[in-house]
Formats: C-alpha cells, structure tokens, sequence
C-alpha cells in the first residue's frame, strides 16, 4: 500500500467535469480560465516548457511520454515555409476510454487556453483539434469554445492581448480507432486514409504536411494552464515520484458506481474505487480482474491489483499499464475468455492492414481466442497463440500491433487453468459423446 492522500476540490483542475455549470466562455472565466493569459506568457517560451518538464506531467495519451520533454524536440527558430504545428488529439476510441469527451463537453476553454498556451512554448502560429467524428455534442461545444474565444480575442491575431498570433481548427474525424495513432492522425489530416506512418522521422522533425509537429492529448494540453498557474511544485505535489500530478481515471464495469473522476496520481486501487466508485459489485471478493488503463493493457487478477498505486511505474511492475487510466472492473460474474476475444475481435476490425503480422495476426489471434471460448482446442494451442502473440508484439508499424497482443498475453499469464479447464471439458463432452 503506498500513502498517497486523495485529491481535494480546491485541488481539482476539471472543475466543470460533471457539467453542473455551464461549459460558455463566462462561466470558464468565473471558474479561473483565461485569467491573465498574457501574463503567462509573458513567462517566455522556453520557460514555459521548462515549468512543464519541472511539473512532471507525462503524456495522458497512454504511453505517459514526458510532454515538456517532447515540446523541446520542435524547432526553436521555424525554418520559413516550415510551420510548427501542434495537434491536439481528441480522437479517444480506446475501449474503456471516456475522459476527453468529458473535456470537450464540459471544460473546453481548458483545452483552448491549453492549445494557446502550448501552441506559444512551441512555437506553433496553428493548432488542430482531431476529434473522433461519434463525438456530435462534444464537436458541437468545442466549435462553440473555439468560436467565443476567437470572439473574445483570446485566440486569432495579438491571441488574448499577447501579440502573438494562433490559429485553432477542430476537425472531425470518421470514427476509425487507429486515426488516434498519431501519424496516422497527420495522415487524416492531410486528407489520406488514416494509415501510420513508419518513424522515424518522427513528427517534430517531420510531421503534419512535412512540417514539425506535435501530437498531444487533450487532457495533457487542457492541464497546462493550470500547471502555469498554480506551479510545478504544487503539481508535483501529486503522486509518486516520477508519476506526477492529478489524472482522470475512468471507472467502468462492475463497481456501483461507474465514474469519471480526477484524483491524484498513485491513489491505491481500492480506495479509488470505494471512495469514487461505491466498491465492487457483490464486494471486494467478488473481484476477478482488472483491465487498469483501457483495452490495450493486460488484465491484474484481483489479488495483485487490490493495494496496487494506481500510477505508470506501479501498474508496469504488475506486467500492466496505466494506459488512459481507463479502469475497466471485472466481478466473478465476468467469463473472462469471452471477454479478452471481443477485444481480440475489436483489435482486428480496427488494424489499417498495412503490416502483415498485424492484418494477419489480429484475425488469427481472435480465431483461436473463440476456439479457447469454447475450449475447441489442444493445450499446445495455448502455447502456439503466446508465440504468435510475441510474432506480432513489436513487428508492425505501430503499437495497434502491441494491443492486439498484450491483452491475450495477460489472460495467459493468469488465467490458463481456466484455458485448460474449458479444453479438458470440452474434450469431456467429445469423449461422453463418442461412448
Ligand atoms: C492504435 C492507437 C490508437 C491511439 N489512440 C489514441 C487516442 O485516441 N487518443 C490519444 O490521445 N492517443 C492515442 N494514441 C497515442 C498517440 O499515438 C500519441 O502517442 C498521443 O496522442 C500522444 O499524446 P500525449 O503525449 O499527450 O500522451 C493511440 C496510439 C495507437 C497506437
Ligand atoms: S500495426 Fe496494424 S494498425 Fe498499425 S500500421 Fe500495422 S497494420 Fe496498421
């Protein structure tokens, strides 16, 4: 168990995230948005940056890649005729996954200020918002946001008095998971099917229409403001060392309460789910597992996952991940085998087809994922789908590749008894049947 205290309101960044209030530009300002934007600039670009290194904020996209880390790779002097670009990543189809909606709805001048902002330290005159194109309402709010703040000149020429000038586009997406991948994103936004691109070149060096560019997470971008704010130091106040700041975690499945809540960085799992969450359902031995940070991360069997900090490093030494902080709660209601082959059968609909082990594998995984469903197989089947597993892991050109994978690895880790229960059964029945 590790001692982290949970957050506080008057510590919460998300202050709108239930949408008591109105999600308008008055509102956001009465809740502390675009107080004094100017002067946070007037900060300097790589002071800016540095504060975001300081804070330890790492990237709430999934990988928990250190964000001022990688505004630091763009370009301090933009070669002419060679933008910087950021782009801000709404596209959020992860299973499990369901906090950047809540952003857009609820809290978007959040993320406008934040794409100022971070648009400012790395040296963007324009900013895309990539938002997946099932989000109707969300586009709706965020195209009003963008739309006030432009109004207001907050953003647009001399942004928000600052003499800086920034552009900020929403573009709607056709709901495809691996447009999330962020060179296929680019490759959406440059009008192409969304279909990853090989790094590197990586796309601060060449990204969008071959310009620097950085990809980022809405609710990496929409903290930001409140990080210049409130300081580096009062951020890192939250969490463990290394795993700093507040996060949304996402709480779905079989707990009473299914949630969306910011809490701080390494809460133990069982105190967020009984604080936030209103416990287990049928209580805590009823739990099976848990898929801690969306479907992409395998499953933590209940007796690992229960004092576990909810945090990238302490989710990583359990052979998982912190991913999204998308927790999906499995009770012993939950048959486990049918529920990592729907995710197999996602995994496979969604791969753009462009390396084999990926447009092969996915399918061939799901196939035998059903036949272990229904125990239609030999134990050395078993074995046969981990190798394949391992064929596909890190050989394709993107991590949809390592997604399709790691959830099957998982459930062979800590579930294969129940495998070979299903095979031995099944083979029960054939011999009953043939006497
Ligand atoms: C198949 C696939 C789908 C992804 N989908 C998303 C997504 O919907 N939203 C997101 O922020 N990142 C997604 N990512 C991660 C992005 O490629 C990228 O790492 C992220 O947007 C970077 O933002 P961050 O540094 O702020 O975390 C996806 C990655 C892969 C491989
Ligand atoms: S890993 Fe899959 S989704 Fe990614 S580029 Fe290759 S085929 Fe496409």
């Amino acid at each position: 168990m590790v001692g982290i205290t949970s957050l506080t309101d008057k510590d919460r960044i998300f202050t709108n995230l239930y949408g008591f209030q109105s999600p308008e530009l008055k509102a956001a300002q009465a809740r502390g948005d675009w107080d004094k934007t100017a002067e946070l600039m007037k900060l300097g670009q790589d002071k800016i940056i540095d504060i975001v290194k300081e804070s330890g904020l790492r990237g709430r996209g999934g990988a928990g890649f250190p964000t001022g880390m990688k505004w630091s790779f763009m370009p301090k002097e933009p070669t002419p005729g060679r933008p910087n670009f950021l782009v801000i990543n709404a596209d959020e189809s992860e299973p499990g996954s369901c906090k950047d909606r809540e952003i857009l709805r609820h809290d978007p001048h959040k993320l406008v200020e934040g794409a100022l902002l971070a648009g400012f330290a790395m040296r963007a005159r324009a900013g895309y918002i990539y938002v997946r194109g099932e989000f109707i309402v969300e586009t709706e709010a965020l195209r009003k946001a963008v739309a006030e703040a432009y109004a207001a000149g907050l953003i647009g020429k001399n942004a928000a008095g600052s003499g800086y000038d920034f552009d900020l586009f929403v573009h709607r997406g056709a709901g495809a998971y691996i447009c999330g991948e962020e060179t296929a994103m680019l490759e959406s936004l440059e009008g192409k099917p969304g279909k990853p691109r090989l790094k590197p070149p990586f796309p601060a060096g060449a990204g969008l229409y071959g310009c620097p560019t950085t990809v980022n997470n809405v609710e990496s971008i929409a903290v930001v403001p409140t990080i210049l704010r409130r300081g580096a130091e009062w951020f890192k106040s939250f969490g463990r060392e290394g795993n700093a700041g507040t996060k949304l975690f996402q709480i779905s499945g079989h707990v009473n309460k299914p949630t969306v809540v910011e809490e701080a960085m390494s809460i133990p799992f069982r105190e967020l789910i009984d604080k936030h969450a209103g416990g287990i359902r049928g209580g805590w031995d009823n739990l099976l597992a848990v898929i801690p940070g969306g479907s992409s991360v395998p499953l933590v069997p209940a007796a690992e996952i229960a004092d576990a900090p909810m945090d990238f490093d302490g989710l990583k030494a359990l052979g998982s991940g912190l991913g999204t902080a998308a927790v999906i709660v499995m009770d012993k209601s939950t048959d486990i085998v049918r529920a990592i082959s729907r995710i197999s059968y996602f995994y496979k609909h969604e791969s753009c087809g462009q390396c084999t082990p990926c447009r092969e594998g996915t399918g061939w995984m799901w196939r035998v994922m059903e036949k272990l469903r229904t125990g239609d197989a030999h134990v050395s089947t078993i074995d046969q789908l981990y190798d394949v597993t391992k064929q596909v892991e890190g050989h394709t050109i993107c991590a949809l590749g390592d997604a399709a994978a790691w959830p099957i690895q998982g459930l062979i880790r800590h579930f294969r008894p129940e495998l070979e229960r299903r095979i031995a059964e099944r083979h029960g029945h054939i011999a009953e049947a043939a006497e």
